[in-house]
């Protein structure tokens, strides 16, 4: 059995700032509500041509050059989104274009705010096994250009972002490197908290006018229901991940949680009593951008130090499905 090491990491973000001032030409909103509610000050929209599987190939030049390696020496593609190029196929596949290779499996993965931790558990069981040595592990979203960006959808709008993050995962024989374990879990009651309902295939017509009408084609969330499920579950599937290592919370040098919203953060790191800065936070600056947001808070961590040889690393998240995960890597 082998286990799965971080080799590279690397992000994407488009160059459009839009801040809350920006939103406040497009709907009745203000800097300061959106700051207090959600702490987020600006966040990226993908520009003309900046398309998720795109973002995705720059995020993954990215973390392949820290590595050391070339596309072609990636032996299988993960890729997660809920905001892919086309309803199908998965994004995965233009990627390989992006990125000039062909032949080797491409699998998009739909777990949305967990679709991230979800495809490290994939791409570890996958390594594990020996079936592949070199994994690629993207996460890469275009919100922007499916939201509602009026008033009628603000309590949604102005959370997310556009983004995209990459990771290059292989074997080692060491035991005690790289992902110690992993925690997945959904609950299909809450499918209708957070979801994106048109166009889909549980409607007939799977498209119509009435759907635009109605607005159904936008993301819908309950924010208050997500909230007070989110705080719950990031603690508890966190706690998980130390019980079954045997560590501690003092034992982990940086808990990333998927950027939910800064409140979210706050509240987890207090049920999980630790100091602020072993619980990263980067939502002021690109809202929630969903599957990508813990691949560009790792990138960031890795880049500016907060994340070195050696660190005990703790992913999780929470979102649509429910989903919940975690991932403990030793660095
Ligand atoms: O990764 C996906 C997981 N999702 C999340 O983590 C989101 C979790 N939920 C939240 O973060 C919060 O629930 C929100 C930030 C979405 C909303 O905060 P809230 O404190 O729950 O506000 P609310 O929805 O209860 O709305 C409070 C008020 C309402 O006005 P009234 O009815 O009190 O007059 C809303 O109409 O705020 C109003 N409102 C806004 N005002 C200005 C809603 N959105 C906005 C807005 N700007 N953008």
């Amino acid at each position: 059995m082998y286990n799965s090491k971080v080799i590279g990491v690397g992000k994407y973000l488009p160059e459009q700032v839009v801040t809350n001032f920006d939103l406040m030409k497009m709907m009745e909103t203000s800097d300061e509500w959106i700051k207090e509610r959600t702490g987020i000050v600006e966040r990226r929209f993908a520009g003309e041509g900046e398309t998720t599987s795109l973002m995705g190939a720059e995020a993954s030049k990215e973390a392949l050059k820290m590595a050391g390696l070339q596309p072609e020496d990636v032996d299988f593609i993960i890729f997660a989104t809920l905001s892919p190029d086309y309803y199908f196929p998965g994004s995965g596949c233009p990627m390989q274009t992006h990125l000039g290779l062909t032949g080797i499996g491409a699998l998009d993965i739909r777990n949305q705010c967990s679709g991230f931790v979800y495809g490290m558990a994939t791409a570890d069981q996958f390594i594990k096994t020996g079936m592949y040595q070199t994994i690629l592990l993207v996460g890469a979203e275009v919100h922007s250009r499916g939201l509602n960006l009026s008033t009628e959808g603000r309590d949604v709008a102005v959370i997310f972002g556009d983004g995209a993050g990459a990771v290059v995962l292989t074997a080692t024989e060491d035991e005690n490197k790289g992902v110690l374990t992993s925690h997945l879990h959904a609950d299909g009651r809450h499918v209708e908290k957070l979801w994106l309902e048109n166009p889909g295939s549980a409607s007939n017509p799977y498209v119509s006018k009435e759907m635009i009408d109605n607005g159904s084609v936008y993301p819908y969330m309950n924010g208050r229901y997500v909230f007070k499920h989110a705080v719950t579950k990031f603690p508890e599937v966190i706690h998980e991940a130390l019980q079954k290592t045997g560590y501690s919370t003092d034992d982990v040098d940086m808990v990333i949680p998927h950027q939910a919203n800064e409140r979210i953060t706050e509240a987890v790191q207090q049920r999980l009593g630790l100091p602020r800065e072993k619980v990263f936070r980067n939502i002021h600056k690109y809202g929630n951008t969903t599957a990508a947001s813990i691949p560009i808070a790792l990138s960031e961590c890795v880049e500016d130090g907060r994340i070195k040889q050696d660190s005990l690393v703790c992913l999780a998240s929470f979102g649509s499905g429910f989903t919940w995960a975690s991932s403990l890597i030793r660095w």
